[in-house]
């Protein structure tokens, strides 16, 4: 059984559309730039995957708490943040065909000077002079456009977790070491947005800011620092991320954000090339400074500023590597004894957004009566799928694609032994079983340890 390892991104996006993960935005109107609506199953996938997170870093740990707010704050946070200042990117374009594109990827990229870079576009090499470009969306509050009621789409949702900080002091009763955890949207005007839902401009974030006591040494953060890097590879066990492709890369300190004095960007490698997937920053006290908040300690009752550790993930680009990490390609064999080729999603089971499809052999009444009956009784335990259209062999593929860990399949023989055949997804391998026993079945199958 081979399995693919280069599939290549035609393959992951048409299989995202076809079975409803992943579509583009405001098709009917011709579509939206760079925008990805998830179907039922990339929704499924989404809040498996943010769920996973949540009781990861939140519910498991005795030192993290979660918050959940605005994506429009005060404009004043984004000042003192220096966001409205530095969270730019450089702007260039191309003097020929108008084309528009960050000016030091490109330099990065290509690993040559912006004269010496051809235009994607219409090849030629007349850049105009770099200009430094806000990627915050702006909008109004309120009815009247001024500049009193401009605001910003948060851009990160870090800041929250700085601007709260003391509000959570007070009522968690946290002593530091503790971490803020958020999940939430977060909105770039990104200059070259791309690459299926790899660079977005409506995206969402998981992050976690984690303060600690002032360091003495550099080995006082970098304890926290290291501790949460290996989490982050927890995390990406966890979801079944292929973890050769994944890279951990400290950032020069040229191209690291205006606040982080260490960042190592957890990279993968897409098909694309190897890309950031994660970051992971040391933001010492830049932010609770920048807001002017303190901590007390309430024993020594000494007041200062705490320095913080923060993994950002994108949700975004964790479908992206999960759907990569998943795709396999294996020779199956058919019912006459030929060999085809099936396409199976490895999703773990915690993440897999169906656990189990329920199947009728045929569309005979007395099967789908006696199927939906049993669809009935595993929905309240599991998320479960139907289907009674096609050929069997065309539903296992199906059900294979997407994902689906168990098929339950009730042929004519279930009408008189009221046993079901319950096939597994990656061995498909078939175990006969009773259908009053069919729950505990799968409950011991699917037991989930996270
Ligand atoms: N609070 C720190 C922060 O926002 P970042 O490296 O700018 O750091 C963190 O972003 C993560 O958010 C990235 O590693 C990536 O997973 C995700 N992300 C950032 N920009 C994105 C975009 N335009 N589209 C999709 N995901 C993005």
């Amino acid at each position: 059984m081979a399995k693919t390892v280069d599939v290549t991104m035609d393959k992951i996006i048409a299989l995202a559309k076809n079975r409803g993960f992943i579509f583009a935005g405001s098709e009917i109107y011709g579509g939206l730039a760079n925008s990805w609506d998830l179907g039922p199953l990339g929704t499924e996938l989404k809040k498996n995957i943010k769920d996973l997170w949540w009781k990861m870093f939140v519910e498991n740990r005795p030192d993290v708490v979660g918050i959940d707010a605005n994506i429009i704050m005060s404009t004043k946070v984004w000042e003192a943040s220096g966001h409205l200042k530095n969270f730019n990117d450089e702007l260039v374009e191309c003097k020929s065909c108008h084309e528009r594109q960050r000016g030091d990827e490109l330099e990065a990229d290509k690993k040559k000077k912006l004269g010496d870079i051809a235009c994607p576009k219409c090849g030629k090499k007349d850049w105009t002079k770099p200009t430094m470009f806000n990627t915050m969306f702006k909008t109004n509050l309120g009815p009247v456009e001024s500049p009193e009621n401009t605001v910003y789409l948060r851009p990160e949702t870090a800041q929250a977790m700085f601007v709260d900080f003391p509000e959570i002091v007070r009522v968690a009763r946290k002593k530091l070491p503790f971490g803020i955890a958020q999940i939430g949207k977060a909105f770039r005007n990104e200059i070259t947005p791309g690459n299926f839902i790899f660079r977005l401009r409506e995206f969402e974030q998981m992050e976690i800011e984690y303060f600690i006591t002032p360091p003495k040494t550099k080995k006082d953060w970098e304890k926290y620092f290291d501790g949460w890097l290996k989490e982050i590879h927890e995390y990406l066990k966890a979801l079944g991320v292929d973890m050769k492709r994944v890279k951990d890369t400290e950032v020069a300190k040229e191209n690291r954000a205006h606040y982080s004095e260490k960042t190592v960007d957890i990279e993968f490698v897409y098909p694309f090339g190897q890309k950031e997937l994660y970051g992971l920053a040391y933001r010492g006290d830049y932010d609770l400074k920048a807001h002017g908040l303190k901590y007390k300690d309430p024993e020594t009752g000494k007041e200062f500023v705490p320095h913080v550790i923060e993994p950002s993930l994108g949700v975004e680009r964790t479908i992206l590597a999960v759907l990569l990490s998943a795709y396999t390609e294996e020779d199956a064999p058919t019912a006459d004894g030929g060999v085809d080729k099936r396409v199976v999603l490895k999703l773990p089971k915690y993440i897999a957004p169906y656990k189990v499809a329920v199947l009728p052999l045929s569309d005979d009444e007395r099967l789908v009566e006696l199927a939906k009956d049993i669809w009935n009784g595993l929905r309240e335990k599991f998320v479960a799928d139907y289907d009674d259209t096609q050929s069997i062999g065309k539903r296992y593929r199906r059900q294979d694609e997407i994902g689906t860990l168990f098929a339950v399949t009730i042929d004519f023989e279930t009408l008189e032994d009221k046993k079901v055949t319950v096939r597994d997804r990656d061995t498909m391998k078939q175990d006969r079983v009773e259908i009053v026993q069919l729950v505990n079945y799968l409950q011991r199958k699917l037991e989930i340890s996270h």
